[in-house]
């Protein structure tokens, strides 16, 4: 089957820094991908090149065998790419049930004359509802955003970002800000929604347990470059990986171990 995202030779200075450097991915319709690195690797340029925020300086990017590369944000949205950023962009004075109307009423203004038009209000209420639910976050309905606890508000950056209705979402940091113990408990409540909604996954992670339990496929970033493109259970063991990402993350020691025991090295120590 063809991919449905091809990234092609893409590369992508400020100044002297390379923030991303001849990166080549072909993702397949319904992969969940985690993108790893740590901080400053590349990974935000990555989803900011994909989703039109930033113009590569080179390379191309496709989405279902359309040029998209330089295309701006809301065409690429419109299209059927979406994604959530670092710090969850809601309307911290509105509720939370107007946060996703909002949402759907820029979703469905696609162009000057249907904006002349009345919504579908009744439609849009209608997805506003099935997404609170679908999202877990119903309880909360009529709580001012700014009130909400963390996950809660994460939750709704994401049943934001799927008003669209994408058919590739690109999340950065999910569970950034989250307590280890709420961490799965989001993500289980993320995934499954995601699933039902059948969309093709790619989010950006610093917890290893998350990538490992969550991802059919790593992509790992070192200084713009992509070191490692496999399924986790090759990618949390590779060298480089270790060396350059994991050994920086909280559960690092862990997952050295864990290479360890596998290649039966025995070799734990942080050398
Ligand atoms: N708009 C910008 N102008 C100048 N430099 C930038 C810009 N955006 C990113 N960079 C630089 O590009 C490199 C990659 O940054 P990026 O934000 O993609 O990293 P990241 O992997 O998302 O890191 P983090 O885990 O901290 O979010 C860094 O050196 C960063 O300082
Ligand atoms: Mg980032």
């Amino acid at each position: 089957m063809s991919p449905i995202l091809e990234v092609t030779g893409i590369n992508k200075t400020f100044g002297a820094v390379t923030a991303a450097k001849d990166i080549n991915v072909s993702v397949a319709n319904d992969e969940i991908i985690g993108i790893i690195g740590a901080n400053g690797a590349g990974k935000t340029t990555f989803v900011n090149m994909v989703t039109g925020w930033l113009e590569p300086t080179t390379g191309s990017i496709k989405f279902d065998g359309r040029d998209i590369t330089g295309m701006a944000p809301r065409r690429i949205t419109r299209l059927g790419i979406s994604r959530s950023f670092q710090v969850a962009q809601v309307f911290s004075t509105a509720t939370v049930f107007d946060n996703l109307m909002i949402a759907l009423g820029i979703a469905e203004t696609t162009s000057i004359l249907s904006a002349l038009r009345p919504l579908r209000r009744a439609g849009l209420e209608q997805r506003a509802d099935l997404l609170l639910k679908r999202y877990r976050i119903d309880d909360y309905r009529d709580a001012v955003a700014s009130t909400l606890p963390q996950g809660v508000r994460k939750l709704l950056d994401i049943a934001m970002a799927m008003v669209s209705e994408p058919r590739i979402l690109l999340l950065d940091e999910p569970t950034s800000g989250i307590s280890v113990e709420e961490k799965f408990d989001l993500m289980d409540i993320v995934m499954s929604a995601l699933k039902e909604e059948g969309v093709t996954v790619l989010f950006v992670e610093h917890d290893m347990e998350i990538v490992e339990r969550y991802v059919d496929r790593v992509l790992a970033f070192y200084q713009g470059e992509i070191i490692c493109d496999a399924p986790p259970s090759e990618a949390l063991i590779d060298p480089k990986v270790i060396e350059f990402v994991i050994g920086d993350e909280p559960q690092g020691q862990m997952m050295r171990e864990k290479a360890a025991l596998h290649t039966g090295s025995g070799e734990t120590s942080d050398a």
